[in-house]
């Protein structure tokens, strides 16, 4: 029988929606304007996400997929893990492969998912109870700015990033986010680490601003989101999905454009926002890598880079880094 499915929520009830009260006070009231990423994802994004993954023009996750499947036997036998902790783990889909190759090692005893979406945890955690028997499951609901130091200990431990979602945090926010991840691995742990690569802006854009246009709808989705939460009366039409390729920092930004002289009130932040015509609102970075950046930002982590693998046409690495 499946063991039971352990749960550990440190996100108290009303925590994410003030930290977009937050979020959205400061960013739709600096100049430029922004807003983080990572209130893209309600249900609405989270499927529209999926469908991202899915465009022919959107090539990391399928080339995650592929390097993944063709290196985890490898990433199992280097690490001898008998737990795996994936971070923003999702629906844990790619994470099969890597439990499927520590369970064919021998080795697999628990898997840690972490993520800040309860549910889809939950029902993701009590799926691979299921799928393998004998596996502890401990699910930790959480963010990654605060929580990262409540990953249970304990055995030897793999520590999973992967979908590139690092590319997401500013150098900051990313050299303290790697910091946190070398402080929670003990001599025996291992860091897993997907990053997208640089290439072609021709390409880049492509995938960021697909022909059926689901990224533009994604993008506008977090004004859904701002309007729903918020009590905002944003008209999500009335503003255009803009993808720049930043050639000096190496990375993608999607913006939001107001097409005309634009007015926005925020009933929860008793807040009136004015939008110039052409104004944007930055709504994400994807920071594309390369080794040498890579091998660099674990560096200062306190990170060794023991391995690099890349698909053959480069698009996508895996890091493989130890304390
Ligand atoms: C989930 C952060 C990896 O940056 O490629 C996809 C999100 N944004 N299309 C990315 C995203 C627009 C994605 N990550």
């Amino acid at each position: 029988d499946a063991l039971p499915v352990l749960v550990e929520d440190h996100l108290p009830a009303g925590a994410l929606v003030a930290a977009l009260r937050a979020d959205a006070l400061a960013g739709l009231t600096a100049t430029p304007r922004r807003l983080p990423p990572k209130w893209f994802y309600d249900e609405r994004g989270g499927r529209l996400f999926d469908e991202i993954t899915r465009l022919p023009e959107y090539y990391p996750t399928r080339r995650e997929r592929e390097l993944l499947a063709a290196v985890a036997a490898e990433v199992a036998g280097l690490t001898g893990a008998d737990t795996l902790v994936e971070l923003g783990s999702g629906t844990s889909e790619k994470t099969r492969l890597l439990l499927d190759a520590l369970r064919d090692a021998g080795t697999l005893r628990r898997f840690v998912p972490f993520d800040v979406d309860g549910a889809t945890l939950t029902a993701a955690g009590a799926a691979v109870a299921r799928a393998y028997p004998g596996v502890a499951v401990h699910a930790v609901v959480g963010d990654f700015e605060h929580h990262l130091g409540t990953i249970p200990g304990g055995g030897r431990r793999l520590v999973v990033f992967l979908g590139s979602t690092l590319g997401n945090f500013e150098p900051g926010p990313r050299a303290e986010f790697l910091r946190a991840v070398a402080a929670t691995l003990g001599p025996q742990d291992a860091f897993l680490l997907g990053t997208d690569l640089v290439k072609d802006p021709a390409r880049l854009l492509a995938a960021y601003d697909d022909a059926a246009g689901v990224t533009a709808e994604f993008n506008r989705n977090v004004l859904h989101v701002l309007d729903r939460e918020l009590g905002a009366d944003f008209d999500p039409g009335a503003f255009e999905h803009v993808v720049v390729w930043d050639e000096e920092h190496e990375w993608i930004e999607m913006h939001l454009r107001a097409r005309d002289a634009v007015q926005v009130h925020v009933a929860a932040l008793d807040l009136t926002v004015r939008f110039a015509p052409g104004e944007t609102i930055r709504t994400e970075v994807s920071a594309k890598f390369r080794r040498e950046t890579v091998r660099a930002e674990l560096a200062a982590a306190g990170l060794d880079l023991r391995r690099w693998w890349t698909d053959p046409a480069g698009d996508v690495a895996l890091s493989l880094a130890v304390p």
